[in-house]
């Protein structure tokens, strides 16, 4: 079993204050997870390449870069050029999703295939050993604040056995109410990176609800 990965995303921090978001989990996180949202793939719009290239200069933690937008062949190798440790594009918005894959590997960033709510996981397996990455929506995608749905837990069982078998390096990621009393059954079914908005942003100490989500992981 790999190490855990505690990413907590922004979208639930002040816009306005990113760079303060950042500082505030430095050192009890391992990524930074930044929701791109373009208004066409999910109804909700948020932030871009320019905002990536301004948290990039004001933070060392690794980003995260989670693309719901259409024409993700379009954007996602900017990211990788921006120096994003992670872009994650939906396999629901890509033609091509190994091609992009590897494209984005070559610019240096580790690849990520998302899956949405209303995805099967089973259509993607055979891809995995092109991505670094499945993230596994436990939501439906395009807010944050909603409820997790335990029963998208499944496909991180199905995704898990694959990297077994498979002997995989793939992180398998999940995103969408993620919190104190979800994280252990992710965890559980097979889940090693874990992004979680409100429960960190929401919370007083933001350092702190990041560290208890680990220990719970870990537990
Ligand atoms: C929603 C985003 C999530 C969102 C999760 O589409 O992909 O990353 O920030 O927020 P919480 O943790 O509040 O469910
Ligand atoms: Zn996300």
């Amino acid at each position: 079993q790999t190490d855990t990965v505690i990413a907590p995303s922004l979208l639930a921090a002040d816009f306005a204050r990113l760079a303060e978001a950042a500082d505030a989990v430095d050192g009890a996180v391992d990524w930074l997870h930044v929701d791109v949202m373009d208004n066409h793939f999910v109804p909700n719009l948020t932030l871009g390449p320019p905002v990536v290239k301004a948290l990039k200069a004001a933070t060392e933690i690794p980003l995260d870069c989670h693309l719901m937008i259409t024409a993700p062949e379009r954007w996602a190798v900017g990211y990788a050029d921006l120096g994003a440790y992670n872009v994650t594009f939906h396999a629901e918005a890509s033609a091509d999703p190994v091609t992009l894959a590897k494209q984005i590997r070559a610019a240096g960033s580790k690849a990520g295939l998302a899956i949405d709510r209303d995805t099967a996981v089973e259509d993607y397996l055979d891809l995995l050993p092109e991505f670094d990455t499945l993230l596994i929506m436990t939501i439906k995608a395009g807010f944050g604040g909603q409820a997790f749905m335990p029963e998208m837990l499944d496909k991180v069982r199905v995704a898990r056995s694959r990297v077994e078998t498979g002997h995989l390096e793939l992180r398998i990621e999940v995103d969408g109410g993620i919190a104190d009393d979800t994280i252990e059954a992710a965890a559980e079914a097979g889940a090693d990176a874990f992004v979680a908005g409100t429960a960190v942003y929401g919370a007083a100490d933001p350092a702190e609800a990041a560290r208890r989500l680990r220990a719970r992981a870990d537990a």
